[in-house]
């Protein structure tokens, strides 16, 4: 919650989940190619990919496309509900999109996943051109930190239709082709699809990285210190990601927004109870691979909830799992005492794990000012130390 986004055009194409285990793998051309050729497989038993003829290292699974949920119409009050709100009931149901993007190697293969200490799963939407370019050579270059690896991916679903529609497409087509870096399903990339974005994701995760260590899981707006990150995951004492954690900006007693006025209006059509599970913001978030496995397999028999950080918590509540919080992670940003203090004196972020809200220019200002060895911070870290709550040591 509490984020800015934008939303477009609701495309009406559908998709049906499949119930059983078996789908169509099919070698891609185009989305709309119809000359597509199809065949099963099982995927649970076997993991077989298939190589398209037309793009480099490029695979897609696919299913028969989800139908329109025409029941969703015969809820009580869905007449009066926001055109939004009743295309999410409609479509509410649907799971599985055919990949546009892959990068099944990112990891390596499922064993040497685990030689991946922090993977960086980055949403981010197609329009975001400059946010990952910039995110590319700061916080979330691939790199060896601390003798462990870093490595980085977008998440992405496709934005408008038509013309528009390919060529965002192709312009993440050329960032792949150069980067490596992006995952993109065929679904609409709106804010109420944040959670389908997310699911599919830790689905990806368990079928092409499962020992990943761990992730951070956030937004193409923060400036993320992942150097920080990576000391901090280092320090803990179970530092293999094989336990529980999931660390960031805690929110709790949060309730659903029952305004219709409301950016993340949710009606009792969508959701009855009046409360929220404690949840981390999704701006970013820390978890371990242990618990992004298991954050998937509770999903399996959780409704999607449009609101994705919220519905993290709905499924770590359901394991009995608790969220907790990280001092060094300001999600909804945060303020400096005295008005004669610099916002943007890095040696603030120095100290952090995670600030929402970055510009692109400013990101790449303050990585290269982090990092300068000339850097003095003698008088704020008088002020980080007096607040606890800003030194990600905490
Ligand atoms: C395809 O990918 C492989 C390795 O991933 C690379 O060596 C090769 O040059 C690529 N071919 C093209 C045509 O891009
Ligand atoms: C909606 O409800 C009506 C009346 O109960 C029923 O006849 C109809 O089949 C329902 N429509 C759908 C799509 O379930
Ligand atoms: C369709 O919507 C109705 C009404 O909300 C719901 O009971 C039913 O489970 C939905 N069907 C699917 C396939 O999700
Ligand atoms: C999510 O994406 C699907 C597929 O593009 C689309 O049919 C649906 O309307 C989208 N849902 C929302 C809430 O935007
Ligand atoms: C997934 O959850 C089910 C119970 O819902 C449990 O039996 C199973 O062991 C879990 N699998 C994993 C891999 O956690």
């Amino acid at each position: 919650m509490f984020r800015i986004s934008g939303t477009r055009n609701i495309k009406s194409g559908t998709f049906l989940l499949l119930g059983s285990l078996i789908f169509v793998v099919y070698f891609y051309k185009d989305s709309t190619d119809p000359n597509t050729i199809s065949l099963q497989v099982d995927w649970r038993n076997n993991h077989e990919r298939i190589k398209s003829p037309t793009k480099n290292n490029t695979y897609v699974y696919s299913w028969p496309s989800c139908q329109q949920n025409m029941s969703a119409a015969n809820i009580s009050g869905f007449s009066s509900l926001p055109a939004g709100i009743q295309n999410f009931l409609y479509y509410r149901h649907c799971r599985h999109f055919p990949m546009l993007l892959d990068v099944p190697d990112k990891c390596g293969g499922v064993d040497k996943s685990a030689d991946i200490f922090l993977l960086l799963v980055i949403k981010s939407s197609p329009v975001n051109y400059e946010r990952r370019e910039v995110l590319r050579k700061t916080w979330a270059k691939e790199r060896l930190h601390n003798g462990v690896w870093i490595r980085r991916i977008f998440i992405s679903g496709t934005m408008d239709s038509g013309f528009e529609k390919k060529r965002l497409n192709k312009l993440l087509e050329l960032e792949q082709r150069e980067y490596n870096d992006i995952l993109q399903w065929d679904f609409s990339d709106t804010l109420f699809n944040l959670t389908l974005k997310q699911v599919l994701f830790l689905e990806w995760m368990e079928r092409n990285c499962p020992k990943a260590r761990f992730l951070l899981n956030g937004d193409d707006d923060v400036f993320a210190n992942t150097d920080n990150m990576v000391d901090y995951l280092q320090s803990l004492k179970d530092n293999d990601g094989s336990k529980h954690l999931f660390s960031g900006h805690l929110i709790q007693n949060a309730v659903p927004k029952r305004g219709s006025q409301s950016k993340y209006f949710i009606p009792v059509q969508v959701q009855e109870s009046d409360s929220y599970p404690p949840y981390c913001g999704g701006g970013g978030f820390l978890l371990s691979g242990h618990t992004a496995l298991v954050i998937h397999n509770m999903s399996q028999s959780i409704t999607i909830l449009p609101i994705d950080d919220v519905y993290m918590g709905m499924c770590l509540a359901k394991a009995g799992l608790s969220p907790v919080s990280h001092m060094g992670v300001k999600t909804l940003g945060w303020y400096i005492p005295s008005s004669k203090l610099d916002a943007h004196d890095p040696c603030y972020y120095k100290e952090l794990l995670l600030v929402h809200r970055f510009l692109p220019s400013h990101i790449y200002l303050m990585w290269h000012r982090i990092h300068d060895p000339n850097l003095k911070c003698g008088a704020s870290k008088k002020i980080l130390s007096q607040d606890k709550a800003v030194n990600y040591k905490w």
